[in-house]
């Protein structure tokens, strides 16, 4: 594998964060099925692979991810509409601006409308689709777990062998309740387009670890509520 340097494990899952400010330049197609190859030995439940993976680099294809993402995530979530004065040290969340360590905060929200802007521009989207036509109307939370369990973990095995060739990633969401993505990538029925993930070179920005709640204050031992300071990474 020449288009990569050797990247310990814990390497390269501390450095593997949202990277939104991806060049154009193509990925070749070896390192694409690479990538896709470590993705594919991620969980499933029961090994039962219920995947496919759309490899997308058509550019009106991205055009139109493009364009739908952008109005669809700046509109739901108003990354667009709130400035960096507005936001000062608080975060964007879910239920809307919030002081606290969870959320986007003003750089990650510059990051968030620009890859929303160059969204077209990325070489390479993939989209994970489930399709687990049984499961599909099931809105149990044992089945959203079961579905979402059963491809996240190949995605972030995706974006880990990403980062491997040097390449960047970001999780982003499709917000898609409807057919959208069925019938742009001409998919099956009762299949989902589970996440999209924008694949390129970094245009700035490097691989750092990603920022996080301290350890010991998420980590709970025998019982919830149990704790211990962690001791230091030294990363
Ligand atoms: C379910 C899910 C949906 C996400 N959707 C988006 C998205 O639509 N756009 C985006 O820029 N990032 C999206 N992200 C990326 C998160 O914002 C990112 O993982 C988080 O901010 C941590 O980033 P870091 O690893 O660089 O610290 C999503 C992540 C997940 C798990």
């Amino acid at each position: 594998m020449p288009d990569r340097e050797p990247l310990d494990v814990l390497d390269a899952i501390h450095t593997t964060r949202a990277q939104r400010y991806l060049k154009p330049d193509p990925i070749p197609e070896d390192v694409l099925w690479q990538i896709l190859d470590a993705a594919i030995r991620g969980p499933t439940g029961g090994n039962q692979q219920g995947w496919g993976w759309v490899v997308i680099r058509d550019p009106a294809i991205k055009q139109q991810i493009a364009e739908v993402y952008s109005e669809r995530l700046l509109s739901a979530y108003g990354y667009g509409r709130v400035s960096d004065e507005e936001l000062g040290t608080a975060r964007i969340t879910r239920g809307g601006v919030a002081e606290g360590e969870v959320g986007i905060d003003q750089r990650n929200r510059r990051g968030v409308v620009h890859l929303a802007e160059y969204y077209a521009e990325v070489p390479v989207i993939v989209a994970p689709v489930m399709q687990t036509a049984a499961r599909m109307d099931d809105n149990t939370r044992r089945a959203g777990a079961g579905l979402g369990g059963s491809i996240y973990g190949a995605m972030q095995n995706l974006m880990l062998a990403a980062r491997a060739f040097g390449i960047g990633s970001v999780l982003t969401w499709t917000l898609d309740e409807g057919t959208f993505f069925r019938d742009l990538l001409g998919l099956p029925e009762n299949s989902f387009v589970m996440g999209l993930i924008p694949l390129g070179y970094l245009e700035r920005g490097r691989f750092s670890q990603a920022r996080r709640k301290p350890l010991g204050e998420v980590v709970h031992w025998d019982r919830w509520g149990e704790q211990r300071d962690a001791p230091e990474s030294g990363r």
